[in-house]
């Protein structure tokens, strides 16, 4: 990755500290969801690789289900217009669903997908994200389980993209400004 680290300009967290946050998360939900079946729904493209991670960590018996939503385009800045690009194949009534989210920058994309899950009969719609960004909040967005908060800054890696790139970065890095200014 020597031509990727040029795009970077600090790691904000490395590959274990973002496995040790998860293995954190993964038993309060254990312990929430004691003796249920749950139904995590991952946010493509962004959730793949926290809901690869936080699956595995889990214990409990789990289906996974995943919806495709995008609100950012090529751009840095979230549009507030979610568009549906793909369904869940999953009926939610009386389940038990668990939104798996990467970050939560604005919150737009989440509030609305909270509001759209909420409506289609679930017993509970409770969000899990891996970041949260407090200073970009347009939204309050109701979040159960949270990770990190993360300074205001472009982040990319471990699933988060800037225009489609460095997703599969295994850590999580500050994007450097000469990259998209
Ligand atoms: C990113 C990120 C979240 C959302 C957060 O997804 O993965 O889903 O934006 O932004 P918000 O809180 O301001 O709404 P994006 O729309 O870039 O699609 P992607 O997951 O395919 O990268
Ligand atoms: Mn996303
Ligand atoms: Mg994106």
């Amino acid at each position: 990755f020597s031509d990727v680290e040029a795009d970077l300009s600090e790691v904000l967290l490395s590959q274990e500290e973002i496995h040790e946050k998860i293995a954190v998360m993964a038993r309060q939900i254990e312990a929430d969801y004691a003796g249920e079946k749950l139904l995590l729904v991952g946010v493509l493209r962004g959730a793949v690789m926290v809901m690869a991670d936080l699956a595995r960590e889990l214990t409990l018996p789990l289906e996974m289900d995943w919806m495709a939503v995008s609100s950012y385009g090529a751009g840095t800045q979230s549009s507030g217009v979610v568009r549906i690009l793909k369904d869940l194949d999953s009926d939610l009534q009386g389940r038990k669903v668990l939104i798996v989210e990467d970050i939560i920058d604005s919150g737009l994309t989440l509030s609305w997908l909270l509001g759209n899950l909420r409506s289609r009969g679930a017993e509970s719609v409770e969000i899990c994200t891996l970041l949260r960004k407090p200073d970009a909040a347009k939204v309050e967005v109701d979040v159960r389980y949270v990770g990190f908060d993360i300074p205001n800054a472009f982040v990319v890696g471990y699933g988060l993209d800037y225009a489609e790139k460095y997703r599969n970065l295994r850590g999580i890095a500050v994007l450097a400004p000469h990259v998209y200014e």
